[in-house]
């Protein structure tokens, strides 16, 4: 999906931008509320908990001074699966208005980074089986799926590889 670019900015989330991010969830999740938090309550308590387990990892996409994405990583994340620390992404999402755009991908590039100067080696999320454009946007990016849990399917990406760019799905 190809839409007219706007000019955006990536930026680590201030304490004012973290505000706006339940909003932005709910209604970036419209029509995918299975694999989603639908009560406010529950939303902030989840944007409390990504705070909690990384404030540095959370990075907010502006188009002027309004917050049309963000993405929550966690550099702290024990992978059960993988037996060892992990960049995890926990979260990404981006107002449906401005997808499309490559905001997404700003966004992962720049949580990606943040994992490898980090000094991580792997990342890891989680994404619903029938999320299909998430699915096409994380493979886009060299994730590869690596198993699944119920309705979630894990996949994972080497940060040593080379996986900077886009990738080819053929
Ligand atoms: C997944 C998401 C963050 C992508 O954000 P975005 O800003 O649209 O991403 P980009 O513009 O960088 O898109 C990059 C690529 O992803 C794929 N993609 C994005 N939107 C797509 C769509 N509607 N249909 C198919 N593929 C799509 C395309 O391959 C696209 O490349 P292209 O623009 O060259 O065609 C966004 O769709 C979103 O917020 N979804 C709802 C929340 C969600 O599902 N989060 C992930 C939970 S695990």
């Amino acid at each position: 999906m190809k839409r007219e670019k706007v000019s955006f900015r990536i930026e680590k989330a201030g304490d004012e931008d973290l505000k706006e991010l339940v909003p932005l969830y709910l209604e970036g999740y419209r029509g995918l509320e299975e694999y989603a938090y639908t009560h406010p309550d529950d939303v902030k308590a989840y944007v409390d908990w990504l705070r909690r387990r990384d404030r540095e990892g959370i990075f907010v996409a502006k188009v002027g001074g309004k917050v049309v994405g963000f993405v929550a990583g966690d550099a702290n994340w024990f992978s059960k699966r993988e037996h060892k620390k992990v960049g995890a992404v926990h979260e990404i999402v981006v107002l449906p208005e401005y997808r499309g755009m490559g905001i997404g991908t700003a966004l992962m590039d720049r949580v990606l980074s943040y994992f490898r100067e980090k000094g991580l080696h792997t990342a890891e999320l989680w994404v619903g089986d029938e999320n299909y454009t998430a699915l096409e946007f994380y493979r886009r990016l060299g994730f590869r799926e690596k198993g699944q849990y119920n309705y979630w399917i894990r996949m994972v990406l080497d940060l040593d590889g080379d996986s900077k760019g886009p990738v080819s799905s053929g």
